[in-house]
């Protein structure tokens, strides 16, 4: 049963993983009717069956997802009263929860309402969308045998963007010296709530004054970057290093495969060194908080004429009508 509790928190909540350069979206309300608000409000939050405000929702210190980072989680955006791409969201986190032997507590269509219901709740019609699982409640101990149910934590916010200009004059991007975590270590493709290794990677990036951080796998080879995966183009093909590369299989990444097959463009996964980045005629970023977002500058090197190439910006051109078009619809 959900249940909305009172709402008088403070501000509203930021998505962290992307630079703050830009300004957030505006805060749309549900009924169009309605003038948007000027003042950010506390958000509501979903934890477990149940709604708090932002100030009110809390989880236990016992948490396993706070004590060993046992958990998982997706980022999924929704654009003019629709969810996008929220099947293959969903899909990936039951996909994550299988791997790490994690029970999620409830359906996939008890989710998909909760999360429909949640961004209600906070009269959004553009926002990101925060869902985790986390182990749940245990003892100290690591045993997630001691945690008994897993935990749902929804969070339906507005989204930090880069400014338009960075779509514009795209970004630069550093190799880190920390690599992608190998998958016979903990594989990448399992969105878990332990992003220390992407963390360490973006340190990297601040400290060199970079955008993103461009991550190998331990052959060397491109992985992607932080939270995004990569693509280059060379005369005229787009190529992205495959998932066993170290890369997650990234929900924007299938919808490049999905624009690239309608706009009759040769796509292919193949290992990609730092050497064919640097030597591409364009690269791009993509990812659900930076959508598809061009690439100029790699370690110094500026890729083809050092302004976003016209591939990618075909490729933004029709992700936003995609984006602007499609989803499941949130209010009816
Ligand atoms: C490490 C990593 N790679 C790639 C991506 C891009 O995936 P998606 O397009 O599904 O957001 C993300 C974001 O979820 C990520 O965290």
């Amino acid at each position: 049963m959900l249940t909305k509790t009172a709402n008088s928190g403070t501000g509203g909540a930021l998505v962290e993983d992307e630079p703050r350069q830009g300004k957030s979206a505006s805060v749309k309300p549900a009924d169009e009717s309605r003038t948007a608000k000027a003042v950010p409000k506390s958000l509501t939050i979903y934890i477990d069956g149940e709604f708090f405000p932002e100030a009110e929702a809390k989880v236990s210190v016992f948490d396993h997802g706070l004590l060993y980072g046992d958990g998982i989680f997706e980022g999924i955006r929704f654009y003019n009263g629709r969810v996008f791409k929220l099947e293959e969201h969903l899909a990936r986190l039951w996909d994550s929860a299988k791997s790490i032997c994690l029970d999620i507590p409830m359906s996939r269509n008890e989710m998909t309402e909760a999360l429909l219901e949640t961004i209600r709740q906070n009269d959004l019609r553009d926002g990101y969308i925060r869902l985790l699982v986390t182990r749940g409640v245990g003892n100290l101990g690591l045993n997630p045998a001691q945690c008994k149910r897993a935990s749902v934590i929804i969070i339906a916010a507005t989204v930090s963007l880069y400014p338009e200009n960075a779509y514009r004059n795209g970004l630069t991007v550093v190799t880190c010296a920390t690599r992608r975590t190998s998958p016979s270590a903990l594989n990448p493709a399992v969105k878990s709530l332990n992003y220390l290794n992407n963390v360490m990677a973006r340190i990297e990036a601040n400290l060199a004054g970079a955008d993103e951080a461009l991550m190998l796998n331990d052959q060397g080879n491109v992985a992607e970057c932080t939270a995004d995966n990569v693509f280059i183009i060379k005369r005229g093909e787009i190529f992205t290093p495959p998932i066993h590369a170290g890369a997650l299989r990234g929900v924007t990444r299938s919808v490049v495969f999905d624009i690239a097959a309608e706009l009759g463009l040769k796509i292919s996964e193949t290992d990609l060194t730092r050497h064919d980045v640097f030597v591409a005629d364009e690269c791009f970023l993509t990812g659900t908080a930076a959508e598809i977002i061009p690439v100029v500058k790699a370690d110094g090197r500026v890729i083809g004429n050092g302004k976003p190439g016209p591939i990618s910006t075909r490729m933004i051109a029709r992700f936003r009508e995609l984006t602007g078009e499609t989803g499941t619809p949130i209010f009816s």
